[in-house]
């Protein structure tokens, strides 16, 4: 146990970069919105002070119209594609134009909870930018009250297999050459194919085209999903605010408002059809019909639900180390590609923290599970969750944090 603290200590420290942290060497050499704030969970453990340096670095790329891009591009690095020069963004930083998960919300209530002295000034800096962020999401990423994706880096999973019908109408035969970078650094069978490929950049030239400016890009979306990632964990980060509003006196009325708007959202992302809460193609109202990690996060979120308990039984029965991308029953399931199969550390953890904080026992399995992963297969991105063979990139930041901050 020593030894692991140890090894994942050293992760973090040689992932850090003065003040932000990036996911692993190579494939993700720049401050990722959603693997940042995991990122100053791990810091929390060893280094308080560090942690908060994380989120405030991240807010400092905050747009003028509230949204936090998911990445910053800190320095140059040409081993990354697409860079700076693809999105073409405006904002305080370089950056990407689009958002990530804003787990960093959530985030920021247990680093104040774990030394309060110190959280106080930095929650009290960042509560309006917060609020600006939760806005955003509520103006330009609503749909029924369920918050969405406008392109699938968004959600942070990116070829889950949620998004294949709403991709599968995009046509992307005009998105000329590009060079792809992550193929440099990890197996093509681990990664996105060409196919999704094309239409990820294909997204990215509508947004540069459109300036990235928010009221254009909302106009005739070509990709548009309800994502339970993002309803929940904007619903998680909306809770947390009011809870940290409550303690320093800070203004939370809009907020207990926005909180009822994305419990009614969570109601339109609930599929009968597989008992979980699914993706929702807003373009033609379709369910993906996806049991992915994502479909469990509702307790995460706030909401206890008894059929979905039931259903989380069924998807990990088969599976030694926790939830996986993507249920082994389903036939798109591969158990090395990225999120359509493989099991996450960062996702075993927001679903088993949730389970936790209700009471369930399968919250401590979780755990136990997540910890005999990372103890036998060590700090990989992402790992087979079959056998736990480690995949896509090594020496990941957010596994280590999830060990320090909640597994180990
Ligand atoms: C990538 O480049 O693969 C990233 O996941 C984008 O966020």
């Amino acid at each position: 146990r020593d030894e692991l603290d140890r090894r994942a200590i050293q992760i973090m420290r040689d992932n850090d970069r003065g003040g932000y942290t990036i996911p692993t060497h190579g494939l993700y050499p720049y401050q990722w919105n959603w693997d940042s704030a995991f990122a100053a969970l791990g810091f929390a453990a060893f280094d308080p002070a560090r942690a908060w340096r994380e989120i405030e670095i991240l807010f400092s790329g905050q747009w003028l119209d509230g949204m936090v891009p998911h990445i910053l591009f800190h320095r140059p690095d040409p081993g990354y594609f697409p860079g700076p020069d693809v999105w073409q963004c405006r904002g305080p930083l370089p950056s990407s134009g689009i958002t990530q998960p804003p787990v960093a919300l959530s985030f920021a209530r247990r680093l104040y909870e774990a030394a309060p002295a110190l959280g106080e000034v930095p929650v009290r800096m960042l509560f309006d930018p917060m609020r600006r962020w939760i806005q955003w999401f509520l103006a330009w990423r609503q749909d029924r009250g369920a918050i969405c994706i406008a392109h699938p880096w968004e959600s942070g999973r990116d070829n889950a297999a949620d998004w294949d019908r709403a991709m599968a109408a995009i046509d992307p035969a005009d998105v000329g050459s590009y060079e792809r970078r992550d193929l440099d650094h990890v197996h093509a069978a681990m990664r996105p194919t060409k196919d999704d490929y094309d239409r990820y950049i294909w997204l990215v030239q509508r947004g540069r085209r459109l300036g990235w400016h928010a009221p254009s890009l909302a106009v005739d979306p070509p990709f548009l999903v309800a994502d339970p990632t993002m309803t929940f964990t904007l619903m998680r980060g909306v809770r947390d605010l009011i809870w940290l509003g409550e303690r320093l006196g800070l203004p939370t009325a809009g907020l207990m408002h926005d909180l009822a708007m994305l419990e009614q959202g969570a109601e339109t992302l609930w599929n009968p059809a597989i008992g979980a809460y699914d993706s929702r193609n807003v373009l033609d109202g379709a369910f993906s019909g996806t049991l992915s990690n994502a479909s469990f996060l509702s307790w995460y979120g706030g909401i206890d639900r008894p059929e979905l308990a039931r259903t989380l039984e069924e998807v990990m029965a088969p599976l030694p180390y926790g939830v996986p991308s993507l249920a082994l029953q389903d036939e798109r399931f591969d158990p090395r590609r990225y999120w359509r199969g493989p099991v996450w550390g960062v996702l075993n953890m927001l679903v088993g923290m949730g389970l936790e904080e209700f009471g369930h026992p399968r919250g401590a399995a979780l755990r136990a599970m997540t910890a005999r992963l990372i103890a036998s297969h060590g700090f990989a991105e992402y790992f087979d969750p079959r056998d736990g063979a480690p995949a896509g990139g090594g020496s990941f930041t957010w596994t280590a944090a999830v060990w320090l901050a909640w597994a180990g």
